[in-house]
């Protein structure tokens, strides 16, 4: 890991704290990013500040600094690790004041650093990657990044001890997302994705995995994902900024599909490591095009 920037020093990892009377410490009041940088560069960086502009409005924090400012600390952190491919990580909490729910009249926390970015194991993408479903137990904003993320954690931890990689969760009958990742599923050669929302983080990966999957002419359908679709579909792929896409193989220990990694999975891995080298324009364009997608609510 490099140098980690803290309210506008670069520290040493383990010199690297903040006081306990911070509000991300005490009660979770704060909000972050990960962004993927390949070969030094920053992907997606537009889509990633916009939707940390959202979460800070959501959680009436004022953005502390413009885009720019972002960028060049974003661009700070990524010279300061030596890794070439890194998961840039961003935290604004509303600042350190004594211990009161009420908003304090402080300046936020901001911390940024790179760290090296790995990765999935090559098994994850030949075999495929086991999950389990469970009771979505957050709260009603979920579209916020926030760093209240107990229930995350006990999810995805609940998940490991059942011997998967991810929990996928389940709301009143529907899929939402992973504890930490975007769910979708391909049935009769249909890409579905459930619906933006309060129930889900709008994932800055799937994004893109839709407009790549237009763009080999696979349809795609925004609208509720029953549970009977989850569990009879072809393919489930899984996405984030840090896993990319990875295949879905089992699903509560039953096979997805026929249990091998899926066709469409190969291709649509395929397009995101070329897209991985687009620049921003290009990529803009391609969300731009008109698309095939149709709203149910
Ligand atoms: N998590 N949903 C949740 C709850 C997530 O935490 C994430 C990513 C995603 C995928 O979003 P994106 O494709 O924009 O990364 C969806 C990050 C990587 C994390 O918490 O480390």
């Amino acid at each position: 890991m490099g140098m980690v920037f803290v309210n506008g020093s670069w520290l040493e990892p383990a010199c690297a704290t903040v006081s306990v009377f911070d509000r991300g410490f005490l009660f979770g009041d704060g909000v972050y990013e990960v962004i993927a940088a390949y070969d030094r560069h920053p992907f997606r960086l537009g889509a990633h500040l916009r939707r940390l502009n959202r979460s800070l409005e959501a959680i009436r924090l004022p953005n502390p600094m413009d885009n720019r400012q972002w960028a060049e600390l974003i661009a700070d952190a990524i010279a300061q690790e030596s890794s070439t491919d890194q998961a840039v990580y961003i935290q604004v909490t509303r600042g350190v004041a004594p211990r009161d729910h009420a908003f304090p009249d402080c300046p936020p926390t901001i911390v940024v650093m790179g760290n090296p970015l790995k990765p999935p194991p090559a098994a994850w993408l030949s075999q495929g990657i086991a999950v389990v479903t469970m009771a979505d137990i957050r709260w009603q904003r979920c579209d916020i990044k926030t760093t209240s993320l107990l229930a995350n954690v006990l999810l995805r931890q609940a998940a490991l001890d059942a011997g998967a990689a991810e929990a996928v969760l389940l709301q009143d009958g529907q899929l939402t997302e992973g504890a930490a990742s975007s769910v979708l599923v391909v049935k009769n050669g249909v890409l579905h994705a459930p619906p933006p929302g309060p129930a889900l983080l709008p994932g800055i990966t799937a994004e893109l995995l839709l407009a790549l999957a237009r763009r080999l002419e696979l349809p795609t359908r925004l609208g509720a994902v029953g549970e009977t679709l989850l569990r009879n579909a072809d393919e489930l792929w899984l996405t984030s900024t840090t896993r990319e896409v990875l295949p879905i193989t089992m699903l509560d220990r039953q096979p997805v599909g026929d249990g091998r990694v899926g066709p469409l999975f190969q291709h649509m891995h395929q397009a995101y490591q070329e897209a991985r080298r687009w620049d921003a324009a290009t990529i803009d364009a391609l969300l731009q095009q008109p698309s095939s997608i149709t709203l149910h609510p």
